[in-house]
């Protein structure tokens, strides 16, 4: 049984995950990390460690439930207890929603809606038997508001808001927080991989700005333990859910002439 507050972090090997897991080690975390590049999350847990925390590395794929369930076990019989569980691991298809193919749409379902529901799941079944904890969804302003370009993407980030809507009402019996984080433009490794998705990413830029993955770790660390619903990121990520759910008809506006700029840039 550990004296210090227990975390396991997805996509822990990069960007907002490895920022995560540092902001909670800062706190004097025991930090479990996860994700699949074994050398990228010993980087990262060697940070937490310089920082003051425990870590932990446990190479794990979230598409795969066994995988998903061993870590949070693994994090149980070592630690004790599990206060936080933050599902962040995700990835991006960068395609008109038409041309997707079926084969990317399920392939990105299974990582950022199947890999977070496995999480969910597991660390529910804790939890509920503690009567405490903090569950964080990672989803995206693009789970508020479909997106050119994103539409696979966006679909499953719909799909993680629902998902986390529901659980939150659900466990609150429990005495078990569920917060959906909706971070808009992050400085990370996200659009990194493909002309189409760093053409994604200077449109963005145009529009929302770009927040530090520094900042979005911060702000799920300091949100432990506190009744947040939602967590949201720059004026420009405020403004796009905001304008979606009140004037549909200027989002598509706006999308249209980020579609233009996409485009553009492409060429
Ligand atoms: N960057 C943005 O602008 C932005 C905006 C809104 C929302 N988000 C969301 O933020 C989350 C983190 O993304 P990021 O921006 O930090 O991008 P990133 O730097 O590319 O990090 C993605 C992380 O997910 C992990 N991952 C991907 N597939 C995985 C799998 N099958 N199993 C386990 N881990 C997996 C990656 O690790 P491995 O490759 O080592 O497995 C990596 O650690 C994602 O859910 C993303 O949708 C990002």
């Amino acid at each position: 049984m550990s004296h210090r507050p227990v975390a396991i972090v997805t996509g822990a090997s990069s960007g907002i995950g490895a920022e995560t897991a540092l902001a909670l080690a800062r706190r004097g975390y025991a930090v479990v990390l996860a994700a699949r590049r074994a050398d990228r999350l010993q980087e990262a847990a060697e940070r937490c460690e310089q920082a003051g925390g425990l870590a932990r590395v446990t190479v794990t794929d979230v598409a795969v439930e066994k995988q998903v369930k061993t870590l949070v076990a693994g994090a149980v019989e070592e630690f004790g207890r599990l206060d936080a569980m933050v599902n962040n691991a995700g990835l991006g298809v960068f395609a008109r929603a038409h041309e997707t193919t079926t084969q990317d749409m399920r392939a990105i379902f299974e990582v950022n809606f199947f890999g977070l529901f496995y999480g969910c799941k597991a660390a529910a079944a804790v939890m509920t038997r503690q009567r405490s904890g903090h569950i964080f969804n990672v989803s995206s302003v693009l789970g508020k508001r479909g997106s050119p370009f994103h539409g696979a993407y966006s679909a499953t980030k719909f799909a993680v808001c629902g998902l986390t809507d529901a659980l939150r009402v659900e466990l609150m019996p429990y005495n078990i927080r569920v917060t959906c984080v909706l971070p808009a433009l992050t400085a990370t490794e996200f659009f990194k991989g493909s002309p189409r998705g760093r053409a994604a990413r200077s449109g963005f830029r145009k529009w929302q700005g770009i927040v530090p993955a520094r900042l979005v770790g911060e702000r799920i660390a300091a949100a432990v333990g506190k009744s947040r619903p939602e967590i949201l990121f720059s004026a420009g990520g405020r403004l796009l859910t905001v304008i979606s759910a009140l004037w549909p008809r200027a989002a598509d506006a706006m999308m249209r002439i980020y579609l233009d700029d996409l485009v553009k840039n492409l060429k």
